[in-house]
C-alpha cells in the first residue's frame, strides 16, 4: 500500500516572478512548516526554509532568500551560498551541505506543493 501525499496549493505561478523567492508558512504552533519556491530560467525550485547550519530561518526579509544579483540562494544570518538548482552549499560554514528539498508541481498555473 503507498502512502497518500500530501497536496496544498501554494499560490498563483504569477505571484513569483522569474528571478525571485516566495516564502510560505504552513500550518501553525509546533506543526508550523515554512518552505520556500524560487523560480529560476522558468524552473521552481523549493525548498524548506532551513539553514543546515543552524537550522534557522534562511530569509532576511519576507519572500527574499536570493543574492542581490538573484544567482543563488543565501541565508541571511551568516551569508551561506547555497545552488537555487540543487540546493547545495557551495560556500559558508555548513559547505557541502544541502538545503532539503520539497516537490512542488505546477497545475493550470497554481504552484502546488505535493509531498
Ligand atoms: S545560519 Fe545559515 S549560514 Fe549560519
Amino acid at each position: 500500500m503507498s502512502e497518500a501525499k500530501r497536496r496544498t496549493v501554494l499560490c498563483p505561478l504569477a505571484e513569483i516572478a522569474d528571478g525571485c523567492s516566495k516564502g510560505f508558512a504552513l500550518g501553525a504552533g509546533a506543526a508550523q512548516r515554512e518552505l520556500f519556491v524560487v523560480r529560476s530560467n522558468g524552473r521552481l525550485y523549493a525548498y524548506e526554509n532551513s539553514c543546515p547550519h543552524t537550522d534557522g530561518p534562511l530569509d532576511w526579509t519576507p519572500d527574499q532568500f536570493l543574492t542581490v544579483e538573484r544567482d543563488f540562494i543565501q541565508c541571511a544570518t551568516h551569508g551561506a551560498l547555497f545552488r537555487i538548482e540543487t540546493g547545495e552549499c557551495l560556500d559558508g560554514p555548513c559547505l557541502g551541505q544541502w538545503l532539503r528539498a520539497v516537490r512542488v508541481v505546477l497545475e493550470d498555473g497554481v504552484v502546488v506543493l505535493d509531498d
